[in-house]
């Protein structure tokens, strides 16, 4: 009955998926924790592919429960296509299945108007968001005017929602983004026919984990993006507008924090952004081509060509941090085979000072150096390792160096996409 989160210790993408569909063997429920459709999590299963965006990652696993918390932010839309694509492949999704909270925020056709015209104006100064309205929608909830699950079953409560909402929508919309304003009315109708579709699926998430709690269950938490996307800890303002630290489990879903008992970090062997911010790390040479290609490393949910550079460290170490990791799952290893030399960032060089935390200025990160320890690298194939001594000794002594630096030791490594491309050198207990 342990109780796992899965986070990300990066800028996002790290494989998260991947590693909540192997951990979901382990568990009997799965549960995601903030966020939305700007999440793009991909599974590899029998040599198919399935990128999910708001349904949890485990929902391959027939007999598990999967379960959305109130932390995240959900266009329904995409909820249903991601359902429909399940039925498609054979998977039929019911609420026996899949349950979301009746107090999730709803992304409405406004907050991606908003999105989008609002990162339209700011030229280059855009944060490069996923234009799926996170931000805005996420602002409606703190404002207390955002609209939730169980209003879209309340059509009085909504219809008054979207109509109070539009009104000042439509002038920052019209006025400020000169951007095309909404009508109310096909709003309204549109979101009464999507709650009835809805209501099935919605529940008391909090509700139903205390219930699996009492009966001795094992809960996974999904965590989406990552710990230096966070909008508090993060490279602010290059950032997602909600927490993906291991913390916010608790507040995204309702459940206490004795209840966390094992925190995963997942750490890709070198470090990939999308969208605009610092990257200290960042190869903009034939080293970060090859990454990007071999690493395939294109937004899951975009379609944007990821950013590459090494393995940095220090903003691993801050997720220790930030997460109080307990276990490290390092992703994407094989996609350094090949590579003669690999460099791992230990610290930031600043006017001729060390340090080894990123510092909260992003001026002063602008003048932060990366400092490398650098190590050889290997060029057997790895994919088909399963055990760490079949691993080449340089891919060892790899993640020997990342367990030392971080003082984390690593519990699973994954060497391809495939859930069996994986070796377990512990699983989470
Ligand atoms: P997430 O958002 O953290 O779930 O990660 P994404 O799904 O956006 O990106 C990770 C990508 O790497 C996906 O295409 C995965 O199928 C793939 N992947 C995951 N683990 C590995 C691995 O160990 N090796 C390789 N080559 N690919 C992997
Ligand atoms: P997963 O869960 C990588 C990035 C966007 C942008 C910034 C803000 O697949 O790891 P937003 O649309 O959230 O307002 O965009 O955050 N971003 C991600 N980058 N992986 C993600 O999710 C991301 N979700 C958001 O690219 O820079
Ligand atoms: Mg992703």
């Amino acid at each position: 009955m342990t109780n796992s989160v899965v986070v990300g210790t990066q800028w996002g993408d790290e494989g998260k998926g991947k590693v909540v569909d192997m951990l979901t063997a382990k568990s009997d429920l799965v549960v995601r924790f903030q966020g939305g459709a700007n999440a793009g999590h991909t599974l590899v299963v029998d040599g198919k592919q399935f990128i999910f965006h708001i349904v949890p990652s485990g929902i391959l696993y027939e007999d598990k429960k999967c379960l959305i918390g109130n932390g995240l932010v959900v266009d329904p839309h995409v909820f249903f296509e991601e359902i429909d694509k399940l039925d498609k492949a054979g998977i039929t999704i019911d609420p026996e299945r899949l349950s979301i909270s009746s107090k999730v925020q709803i992304i409405m056709p406004y907050h991606k108007a908003i999105d989008a015209a609002r990162e339209n104006a700011k030229g280059k100064a855009k944060i490069g968001t996923t234009g799926r309205g996170i931000g805005p929608c996420y602002e409606d909830k703190i404002a207390r005017t955002g609209i939730r699950a169980v209003d879209l079953t309340e059509p009085d409560i909504l219809e008054e929602k979207v109509r109070t909402a539009l009104k000042e929508k439509n002038f920052y919309l019209k006025e400020f983004l000169k951007a095309d304003t909404l009508e109310p009315g096909p709003i309204v109708e549109e979101f009464i026919a999507l709650g009835k579709k809805l209501e099935p699926f919605i529940t008391d998430v909090s509700v139903e984990l205390d219930r699996a709690v009492k009966e001795g269950k094992s809960i996974l938490f999904e965590g989406a993006q990552g710990t230096h996307l966070d909008i508090d800890h993060g490279t602010y303002p290059f950032v997602t507008s909600s927490n993906p630290v291991a913390g916010n489990a608790c507040a995204g879903t309702g459940i206490g924090p004795k209840h966390l008992h094992h925190i995963v970090g997942i750490v890709k062997a070198y470090t990939t952004r999308v969208g605009a911010g610092p990257f200290i790390t960042e190869l903009e040479d034939a080293t970060g081509d090859f990454i990007q290609e071999k690493g395939k490393e294109f937004g899951a949910t975009t379609g944007r060509r990821r950013r590459c550079g090494w393995l940095d460290l220090v903003l691993v170490g801050d997720s220790v941090r930030l997460n109080g990791l307990d276990s490290l799952a390092i992703t994407k290893l094989d996609v350094l085979t090949g590579l003669e030399k690999l460099k791992i960032c230990v610290g930031y060089e600043i006017n001729g000072e060390k340090i080894s935390e990123r510092p909260v200025s992003l001026k002063k990160m602008a003048a932060c150096r990366p400092v490398y320890k650098e190590m050889p690298g290997w060029k057997d194939d790895i994919s088909g390792a399963r055990s760490l001594d079949q691993l080449p000794p340089e891919a060892q002594a790899y993640i020997k160096a990342i367990e030392t630096l971080t003082g984390v030791p690593a519990s699973i490594i994954s060497v391809g996409p495939g859930r069996d491309e994986t070796i377990v050198v512990n699983y989470p207990s």
